[in-house]
């Protein structure tokens, strides 16, 4: 629109989010100068591989493999950076900020890993970075948590946080998929970060949350502070036993207050099956956050994805034209001075919980365990084993053994855990998840 002042932007990465970035400014160019009042002129695009065949045609953006056209371009006021990984995401994002640029990413390892850093570096040269996209893909948490909630004490966030492990899940349960099929397919519809185990071992969500408890409760968390557990060990024999006693397995992450100590996980959890967490499939995600004035908000939506990430992207580089943005960064911030509560020891941990066992089909098997964990002081709650066929050729079979407990400390299901392993009927792994409240 010609009446309307230009915003020069620069993209970084043009993958799966960076091409939906182009596809939204050109679709929706005209709506989009009203909405920012100006016109969001796309520079230039820095990708890795210029020989690379793309779904969006370059048009009359040029697109470069040098940051350094992007950096060194006066002209240009803001860098949308969506490449992954640490390096050289971290160092093009520094380049940036230092020459007077800035920033909106979806790259959240880089933000877990050095984004303390990066703000203050940003604060103190008055520059802004925006993150909508990093936490929930397309689900408005950032700026429900930065400004929305703000009158609220935060009291809990439970939350599913990666679309891929959620998809993957939703699709063994209800399509009987196999894990490695349903990830391959993640993969395909660009769910699954370069390295997939970040999804599948509940990494990407323990960095998400660790920005989001960061925000809500002014407490930085480190991976090492949270309790992590990925999906990769669960079978579909866990998701149907979980189903068969009214849950469903999904990997919750969760940062909740507990006695004035800060609880924080992220874990396969069962979760009773008419709770909207447990609703939410594919490659969905929700979170589910109590504020002390406001009580139970819940957001949903998709989590990964070309466009819905887009759309989070884009709904910053508005703020940012509007100067909304830069309001809400100074005062994330400022939250990152609240004072840092301390954490519950991992021990302390109180849920019920779902053990699943496989044994040799023999006397006394079940008698082993139940006085193993009876000697810890865990309580059952109930005990399932399909019946198995009587043994063929003498040859010895194996049974599986689901045991719900009542409330327990993570701490003693470790001791029985431990003492467990050394009988000798166990065979292959066994697994251990919490019930949700
Ligand atoms: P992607 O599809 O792998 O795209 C990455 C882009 O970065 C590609 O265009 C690649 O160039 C470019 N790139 C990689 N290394 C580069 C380098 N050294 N210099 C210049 N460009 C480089 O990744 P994505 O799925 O779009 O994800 C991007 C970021 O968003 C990641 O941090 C991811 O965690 C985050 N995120 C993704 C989603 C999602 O659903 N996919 C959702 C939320 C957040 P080439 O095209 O030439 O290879
Ligand atoms: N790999 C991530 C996921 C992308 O599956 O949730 C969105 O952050």
């Amino acid at each position: 629109m010609n009446s309307l002042p230009d915003l020069n932007v620069g993209l970084v990465g043009c993958g799966t989010v960076g091409s939906g970035v182009v596809q939204i400014l050109r679709a929706h160019r005209d709506l989009l100068s009203i909405r920012a009042g100006c016109n969001l002129n796309l520079r230039r695009v820095v990708v890795r591989d210029l020989q690379k065949t793309r779904e969006i045609c370059a048009g009359d953006v040029e697109f470069t493999n040098d940051v350094s056209s992007i950096v060194n371009d006066a002209s240009i006021a803001v860098v949308i950076l969506v490449m992954g990984g640490i390096e050289p995401a971290h160092q093009y994002m520094r380049q940036c900020l230092d020459a007077g640029k800035d920033i909106i990413t979806a790259n959240k390892a880089l933000l877990y890993q050095h984004g303390p850093a990066l703000f203050q570096r940003a604060g103190h040269s008055g520059r802004t970075i925006c993150f909508e996209a990093a936490v929930a893909g397309g689900i408005p948490i950032i700026s429900a948590v930065t400004q929305a909630l703000t009158a609220n004490r935060i009291v809990s966030i439970e939350a599913i946080l990666n679309g891929t492990s959620n998809f993957i899940l939703t699709r063994m349960l209800d399509g009987r998929q196999p894990y490695e099929d349903v990830l391959r397919e993640a993969q395909a519809l660009g769910y699954a970060e370069a390295d997939p185990s970040m999804d599948v071992d509940g990494t990407d969500a323990a960095q998400k949350l660790s920005i989001l408890t960061q925000l809500a409760f002014g407490t930085r968390v480190t991976l090492e502070n949270i309790v992590q557990q990925g999906i990769r060990q669960l079978e579909l024999l866990d998701l149907q036993a979980a189903a068969e006693l009214g849950y469903r397995i999904k990997l919750l992450a969760t940062s909740r207050l507990a006695r004035d100590r800060l609880e924080v996980s992220v874990q396969p959890t069962l979760v009773r099956a008419d709770r909207a967490v447990a609703q939410t499939s594919g490659p969905d995600n929700i979170v589910a956050i109590v504020g002390d004035s406001v009580g139970l908000i819940r957001l949903s939506g998709a989590g990964a994805g070309r466009m819905p990430t887009a759309s989070a992207v884009i709904a910053d580089l508005v703020d940012y034209a509007t100067g909304r943005a830069a309001i809400t960064f100074r005062s994330v911030l400022r939250m990152q001075a609240l004072p840092e509560l301390p954490l519950q020891p991992r021990e302390d941990l109180s849920r019920r919980y779902y053990l699943r066992f496989t044994v040799a089909d023999r006397p006394h098997v079940l008698a082993d365990i139940a006085d193993i964990l009876g000697r810890h002081e865990i309580s059952i709650s109930s005990v399932r084993q399909d019946e198995t066929p009587d043994d063929v050729d003498e040859q010895e079979g194996v049974a599986r053994l689901v045991i719900m407990t009542h409330r327990t400390t993570e701490g003693r299901l470790q001791a029985a855990d431990a003492e467990i392993a050394l009988l000798p009927s166990i065979r292959g792994v066994s697994i251990r998840l919490p019930v949700a409240d």
